[in-house]
């Protein structure tokens, strides 16, 4: 019977990062996120507020951050599997 607090929308702004990648390799990436990040993360990134927005992640600019979140599982204790299996 608590009272949820106010949803508050996020305010820090979507990191663009330029990609320099062949149109086959982009369309490969968007698979292979709606086959395996999208039904947590967001189709098409756009999350609904309670797990990361991966568009506003400091991951997302960083290989070492990714590789150890999404391939080694660093954040397993928090919901975040490893892919190392399936990617
Ligand atoms: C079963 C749900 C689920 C799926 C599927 C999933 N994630 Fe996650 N992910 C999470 C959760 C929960 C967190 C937040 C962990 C925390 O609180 O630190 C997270 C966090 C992350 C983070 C860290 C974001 C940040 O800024 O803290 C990255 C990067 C990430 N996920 C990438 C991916 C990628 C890439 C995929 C697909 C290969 C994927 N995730 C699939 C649940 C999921």
């Amino acid at each position: 019977k608590a009272k949820l607090p106010a949803f508050r929308p996020t305010t820090q702004p979507v990191t663009v990062i330029p990609v320099e990648a062949s149109a086959a390799t982009i369309e490969k990436g968007r698979i292979l996120f709606a086959d395996n990040c999208g039904s947590c993360h967001g189709m098409g990134g756009w999350a609904a507020g309670i797990i990361p927005d991966l568009r506003r992640s400091g991951a997302l600019g960083d290989p070492a951050a990714w590789q150890a979140v999404v391939i080694d599982g660093v954040l397993q204790d928090r919901g975040m599997i490893s892919f190392k299996p399936y990617l």
